[in-house]
Parts: structure tokens; sequence; C-alpha cells
């Protein structure tokens, strides 16, 4: 793959203040603590204030990276924002975020829309670009403010969802067999019925109808998603595993995306790697979509879970239907 290692220098997340309880969506909907806890295994998530915008989490998460990794904005050449709740449809976010951030106008900034395996595809990106020594230092953040996508009518679906930002710096190292180790990223795009917004695009321009019908809204046939999701998973985590000769019991810690515990059960027992080596946040979080993973990374990072030489294996599947699994030494 790339002529160079390229590592990850520093992680970092935000998470908006207000937290929302199930309690507190069971007087808005017909829902319980109790099915929400049992289906899905998320206690609360957050919800970004109505001023609040994607990119302003986006700079939050990314300033602690920096922080992180000790380097300045200005030494940033490449941004890249993975999302599905733009600001915007135009701009790309990046481009909001680069002088928020001070990140130089000579900066390559962009999108990268791959839904929740939007940070895994823009990770890939972001190393290809850096390890083909054409970018010196990238950021690449994954974040989302699913709350303005969601339709607080549809219990199906607004239980689920989350708000916040992860980000992590990346550079070039000459040390061999370390950083970003490899990557398998692939697409069901025949199930891209199972999960979307239908309207708000150039197929369906939003009108005074679709937003009453709530078009604008995310749409998702969970059970069919749940089944392929466990599927997708479980194939690229062993897909990458096997590609780098790698056991899964070598594996110290898996991040594999919050969307539901259960998916993260199912794949453990797949994988017959214990509990106790994924990171899971999903009962705090929900699921944030692009910005689930890197949330989990900072999250494990600064809780001691990842140590030098270590193998992480991130897993992520989402809408598109997009999946996507990457192999990282510490
Ligand atoms: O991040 C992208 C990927 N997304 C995912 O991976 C999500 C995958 N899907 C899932 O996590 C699960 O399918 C859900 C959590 C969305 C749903 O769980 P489920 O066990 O598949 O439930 P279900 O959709 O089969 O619904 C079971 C019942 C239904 O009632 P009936 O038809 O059995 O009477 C639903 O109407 O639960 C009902 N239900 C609810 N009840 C209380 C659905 N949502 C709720 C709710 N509160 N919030």
């Amino acid at each position: 793959m790339s002529s160079r290692s390229t590592v990850i220098l520093g992680t970092g997340s935000y998470a908006p203040e207000r937290i929302v309880t199930n309690d507190d969506l069971a007087h808005m909907v017909e829902t319980s603590d109790e099915w929400i806890r049992t289906r899905t295994g998320i206690r609360e998530r957050r919800i970004a204030a109505p001023t609040e915008t994607t990119s302003d989490m986006a700079v939050h998460a990314a300033r602690n990276a920096l922080a992180d990794a000790g380097v300045a904005a200005q030494d940033i050449d490449l941004l890249i924002v993975a999302t599905l709740t733009p600001d915007m449809p135009m701009p790309a976010t990046a481009c909001l975020v680069q002088p928020k951030l001070g990140v130089p106008t000579t900066a390559a900034c962009f999108d990268v829309a791959a839904a929740c395996s939007g940070f895994v595809y823009a990770l890939d990106t972001a190393c290809a670009m850096v390890g083909s020594g054409r970018y010196r230092k990238a950021l690449v953040i994954g974040v989302e403010k699913l709350s303005a996508v969601i339709d607080w009518q549809d219990r199906t679906t607004c239980v689920l969802f989350g708000d916040g930002a992860g980000a992590v710096v990346v550079g070039a190292s000459d040390q061999p067999d370390c950083g970003l180790l490899g990557t398998k990223l692939g697409t069901f795009g025949d199930g891209a019925d199972l999960l979307y917004i239908s309207h708000g695009g150039s197929l369906f321009p939003s009108t005074p109808e679709s937003i009453v019908a709530r078009n604008h809204c995310i749409r998702m046939k969970g059970k069919e998603v749940f089944k392929l999701a466990v599927r997708a998973m479980d194939e690229a985590a062993r897909d990458i595993l096997e590609q780098h000769h790698v056991r899964a019991d070598q594996i110290s810690l898996v991040i594999p995306h919050q969307a539901n515990l259960r998916i993260i059960e199912a794949i453990s027992e797949y994988l017959e790697l214990p509990m106790e080596r994924f990171f899971v946040n999903v009962d705090r979080y929900g699921n944030t979509s692009a910005a689930s993973i890197p949330i989990a990374l900072d999250e494990a990072r600064r809780a001691g879970r990842i140590k030098p030489g270590d193998l992480t294996l991130l897993v992520a599947f989402g809408a598109g239907l997009t999946y996507g699994s990457a192999l990282i030494r510490w």
C-alpha cells in the first residue's frame, strides 16, 4: 500500500453538553427505558444546542486532537471531514472548519460521505495521501449533528442516534510495521434503500409537502440493517486479519462502530474474542454515525486501553450500505 508508514499522532473528541435520557424520550414517543436498553444498550445520548453546528463540534474535537499530538493547526496540509450531516450541502464542512481552526489556505479540505463508515473511509484516504509523500500532516474528523435529521415522532429511529465529534492527526513515520497497517473497505449498494434520507438532494428536492412528511429525516429498516451489519463487520474484521496474518486473539482492542450493543456482542461471539477486548460507549452516546469510532478511539486512549505496540482493529458499518475495517499498530 503506502510508501511510508502513516501513524496517528493524536486523538481528540467532543460531546455536546445536553444529555437526553431514555426516560426523556419516553415523554416524547411511545417507548421505554427498558425497551431501548435491552434492544440497543443505549442509556443516554448527547444532543447539540440548536445553534451549535456540525463544524463547531468538529473544531472542538480537532483542537483536542491537535493538542494531544502537539501539532499546530498551521502545520496541517490536509483536512478531511466525514459526516452525513454537513452544515449545508455546499460548501463542504471541511471548508467551514478550516478558517475556524486556522488551518492554512494551502491545505486540501474536503468531506467524505460514507455515513457510519465515514471515519474509516476518511482515515484510509488521509493515510494514502500522507503515505504517498505528497501531504505531510492530516486532520481527520468524524462528526455528526444527527439530531437535525432525526424524525422525533418516529420511535423506531429517534431513540438510536446522538450528536458528537472525534478527530485524529495523521503523520508519516520512518519506522516500518507501525501505524495504519491496512484497511478493507466495501459496499453493498443494493441495500441503499434500507437506510436513507430520501429528500433534500437533487432527486427529490425538499418541498413544503416533503418537509411536513419529514422526508428530510432518517428512515431505516432496522432488522435488515442489523443482520447485514453483523455479517459485514464480521467479514471486514476477518478479511483484514487474514490479509495481515494476524489472529483475532492478537488484537488487544476492537473499536467497533457503536450502533447497537447486540451487534457488538454478536461480532465478539463470531470472532471468538471476549467482550473485554471491545470498546463500548454506545450506552452514553447512542449511534453517532461517523463520529462513533473516533470518539471511542479517543476515550480508549485516554482510559489507557491502548499501549505502544498494541494492535487495534477498527470496524464500521453504515448507510450505503458501506463497511470498513482498519488495523493499527501503536
Ligand atoms: O449505524 C448504521 C447501522 N445501523 C444499525 O446497525 C442499526 C441496526 N438495527 C438495530 O439496531 C435494531 O434493528 C433496532 C434497534 C433498530 C430495532 O431492534 P429490533 O430488535 O430489530 O426491533 P424491531 O424493529 O423488530 O421491533 C420490534 C418491536 C416492534 O413491534 P411489533 O411489530 O413487534 O409489535 C416495533 O414496533 O418493537 C417495536 N419498537 C419499539 N417499541 C418501543 C420499535 N421501536 C421501538 C421503541 N420503543 N423505540
